[in-house]
């Protein structure tokens, strides 16, 4: 199965939308395999977006996400990443379709609730920066087998 990286971010956590997201998530049918509420250290601030490091909405950005805890998770399913980043909606929520977690939730590009692995090589990279495979755990679901074909 595929995994991804997802991340309610200190705007949703401080609304309580932790729960609202793990709901939509695990209705869809994915698999909760890790979780941690923290606040990100810098150096894993600047590795999670390093692309954007050189970016004019850095600096902004990067004291968004260390303006509170965020709550990290890996997610388990069939294409994963893409699965989740159509759930989570466009970047910016003034445009994200309804429905979407951006669409439904929130008003603002510069807090949009929440953050997504936007690849399967992104999310292996993700997993990687905030969890030890130690952390990463394999069970069950009862209803896998009536989940796929
Ligand atoms: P994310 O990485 O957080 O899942 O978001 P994304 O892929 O949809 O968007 P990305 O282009 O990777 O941008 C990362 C985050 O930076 C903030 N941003 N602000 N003011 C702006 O123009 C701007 N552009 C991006 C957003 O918090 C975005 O989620
Ligand atoms: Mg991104």
């Amino acid at each position: 199965m595929d995994r991804t990286f997802v991340m309610v971010k200190p705007d949703g956590v401080a609304r309580g939308l932790i729960g609202e997201v793990i709901t939509r998530l695990e209705q869809k049918g994915l698999k909760l395999v890790a979780a941690r509420l923290e606040r990100l250290p810098e150096k894993r601030v600047m590795e999670q977006y390093r692309e954007h490091l050189e970016k004019p909405f850095f600096p902004s950005l990067r004291h968004y996400i260390e303006s509170g805890p965020c709550f990290l998770m890996v997610w388990e399913g069939r294409d994963a990443a893409a699965v989740v980043r159509r759930i989570v909606g466009a970047t910016n929520p003034a445009e994200a379709a309804p429905g979407t977690i951006r669409g439904d939730l929130a008003m603002d590009i510069g807090r949009n609730v929440i953050h997504a692995s936007d690849s399967p090589a992104s999310a292996a990279r993700e997993i990687a920066i905030h969890f030890p495979a130690t952390e990463i755990v394999t069970y069950k679901r009862v209803d896998e087998p009536v989940l796929y074909e």
